[in-house]
């Protein structure tokens, strides 16, 4: 069928046509919208999963419902070297732009002043970003101390009693927070731990790799009950058809129950794995319905498309003797491998391949499950190196 027409939508990040199976996740958000709305608190929410399995669409949905409410809100993505103070700065920018009208409350303008001083920290010179607005005999926080815990929890807090005026509230999502340094994290920890206490109408939500709560729980002691953790995980049976039919269905195809059957098998509900094949369907079928005899036509081409792409990417970027040990991890699947199981497989000591699988970690290729065990961070890429192996 005309690809012009594909309603599906495999990549990073791209928006689904139906996002599906993530009710569960939506309606808890939605709960902690609403009870901030009505004046009490809301637990901060922790997602993580592989790569690909939806973290960052998600994110940017609960984003958009906030938006709509007309809430205070800013989604910012983790990055190696990038601190939290200019993450934050480049979304602060747009959302005071927003809040400075001249005929704002003093709150407001507080707040507004406040965000300032955070963000004029960052670039040093005094009124670099300007608002035309004259703040001079507005009161404010200083927010400029270089302290980020303080800093940020100041602004926050301002922008809280701003947005109390509006009986809105605060929204700030974290993507990638596995990348952000643990001064960052800690930063986001202790904020999330005073908005509680300190009723900050301030809803959080954070997400990162599976390593993530590992992450967080070595950064503050008492983090483990701060976030309501949500493991992201493969669409189930149901969602994935869902995922499949319903961008079909608005244009006018349906797909038979065997193909729906065999691309749920397929896929084994991975997000963009499912996007992927729904892509490979709509190439591969010449009308409606979508058929067996397609889906199975399909499901080469996308393993094509992932093996050109997706993992072929992943692979080349590791050395001959980082590819080694990623072979030695394929034999066990999905995984986890032990550490010591590897160096069994590669002959050598577990110690001598540490600053291997130090480098594997840092290309993002693998992550450490628990101590002594290592896992993709991609699904089905134990598959694809068996793939390497025999071809
Ligand atoms: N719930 C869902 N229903 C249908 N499609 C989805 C769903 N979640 C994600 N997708 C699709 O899966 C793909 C990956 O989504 P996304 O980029 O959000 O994953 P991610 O977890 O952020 O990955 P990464 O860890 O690489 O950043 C996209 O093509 C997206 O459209
Ligand atoms: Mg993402």
């Amino acid at each position: 069928m005309d690809k012009r027409e594909d309603p599906y939508s495999p990549g990073a990040g791209r928006a689904p046509f139906a996002l599906t199976g993530r009710a569960q996740q939506t309606e808890d958000f939605e709960t902690a919208v609403l009870r901030i709305e009505s004046g009490l608190d809301a637990r901060p929410l922790a997602f993580y999963g592989l790569r690909g399995v939806g973290k960052t669409v998600l994110l940017r949905s609960l984003y958009e419902k906030v938006k709509a409410r007309k809430w205070i809100t800013a989604i910012v993505e983790g990055r190696p070297g990038k601190d939290l103070r200019s993450l934050i700065g480049e979304e602060l920018e747009e959302v005071l732009a927003d809040l400075a009208k001249p005929k704002a409350s003093q709150t407001v303008l507080k707040a507004v002043k406040t965000a300032l001083s955070f963000l004029h920290l960052q670039v040093n010179t005094e009124g670099a970003f300007s608002l035309g607005l004259d703040l001079s005999s507005v009161d404010s926080s200083n927010a400029a101390t270089g302290n980020i815990a303080g800093d940020f929890g100041r602004v926050v807090r301002d922008l809280s009693f701003a947005a109390e005026k509006s009986n809105t509230g605060v929204a700030l999502f974290f993507d990638e927070a596995q990348e952000m340094s643990t001064e960052d994290l800690q930063a986001i920890n202790t904020l999330a731990h005073r908005a509680s206490q300190e009723r900050y109408r301030l809803v959080l939500a954070i997400a990162g790799l599976p390593t993530l709560p590992g992450i967080l729980a070595e950064s503050n002691s008492y983090v483990e009950r701060l976030y309501a953790y949500h493991e992201l995980g493969p669409l189930s049976a149901e969602a994935t058809a869902a995922a499949l039919t319903e961008p079909a269905a608005f244009r006018n195809v349906e797909w038979t129950d065997g193909a729906i059957d065999f691309a749920v098998r397929a896929t084994g509900g991975f997000s963009y794995f499912v996007q992927e094949f729904g892509s490979a369907s709509w190439a591969s079928a010449k009308a409606s319905p979508i058929n067996l005899k397609d889906a199975r036509r399909a499901d080469r081409l996308a393993q094509e498309s992932l093996d050109t792409g997706f993992f072929k990417s992943r692979w080349t970027r590791a050395t001959d003797a980082q590819k080694a040990y990623l072979q030695a991890m394929s034999l066990d699947g999905e995984g986890p491998s032990t550490t010591a199981g590897i160096a069994a497989r590669l002959g050598k000591e577990p110690t001598a391949l540490s600053p291997r699988r130090a480098e594997l970690i840092t290309k993002g290729l693998i992550y450490s499950p628990r101590q002594g065990a290592v896992a993709f961070t991609v699904p089905k890429m134990a598959d694809f190196i068996k793939r390497q192996v025999t071809d």
